[in-house]
């Protein structure tokens, strides 16, 4: 299994922190953000990661991490020149991702489960990992019939369920096709959700359930939040 790490975007609802640095590299207690969602995929045991990064921002990233020989590591850059999306993610990648499977993370993504045992047991298909939240209009959502995934909705006007489809995500390469078949949705995006779809309409997705909290770190107040989310619940189970 490769990796992928999505840290692009131009982090504008955190200006002025972002006007110097990337959004996925400001501190989330004590260590940048990228180390939360890096921890979950080198914990799982994968090693071989690309980190898709924002082009003015290239160098931060390499300055910080470098080729991620210290922390036991291969790690790759790729460019993403225009925000166009989740899925440009796996066009962006295709030569890495060749004939693996694939786990893709955000960059801004903090999750107190340990993933392992899904990552390492993860054979084909599609396979995401859904919470329960108060504001499910902000996120990708399950919609159900019974205790099936019936459908995938990108921020749904109306309710459909409290299933937020997190920013952890396990494909196999077909991911590559998917992602080369979509069109931009209404906001100009290659969306995840539509990959989801994708995979669910030929039987193939997998929706486990997310245990412990999740946080995305994009908001001042989800990133003050994880700061003392971390403080007080990760720094001591960080492999980096
Ligand atoms: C993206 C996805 C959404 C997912 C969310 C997780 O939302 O489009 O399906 O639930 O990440 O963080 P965005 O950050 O693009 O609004």
């Amino acid at each position: 299994m490769r990796g992928i790490i999505l840290s692009g975007g131009q982090g504008t609802r955190l200006r002025p922190l972002t006007n110097i640095t990337s959004k996925q590299l400001l501190p989330v207690y004590n260590r940048p953000m990228i180390y939360y969602p890096l921890n979950t995929l080198l914990k799982a045991g994968i090693k071989e990661i690309l980190i898709i990064v924002a082009p003015e921002r290239a160098g931060d990233y390499s300055n910080l991490l470098g080729s991620g020989k210290e922390i036991g590591a291969k790690l790759t850059y790729e460019i993403q020149d225009e925000p166009r999306g989740l899925a440009d993610a796996f066009i962006i990648g295709e030569n890495f991702i060749d004939r693996e499977n694939v786990a893709m993370i955000l960059g801004d993504n903090i999750f107190e489960d340990d993933f392992t045992a899904e990552i390492k047991n993860f054979k084909k298909g599609g396979k995401i990992f859904a919470r329960q939240v108060p504001d499910p209009e902000r996120f990708g959502v399950v919609e159900f019939s019974g205790s099936q995934a019936k459908r995938i909705i990108e921020k749904p006007k109306r309710f459909v369920s409290d299933y937020a489809v997190t920013g952890l995500y396990l494909y196999d390469y077909r991911v590559v096709e998917a992602a080369k078949s979509l069109k931009p949705s209404a906001r100009g995006e290659l969306e995840i959700t539509d990959i989801n779809n994708w995979y669910l309409e030929k039987g193939e997705l997998e929706v486990a359930k997310v245990k412990g909290a999740w946080l995305d770190a994009g908001t001042f107040d989800s990133l003050l939040e994880a700061q003392n989310f971390a403080k007080e619940k990760l720094a001591g189970k960080m492999v980096i």
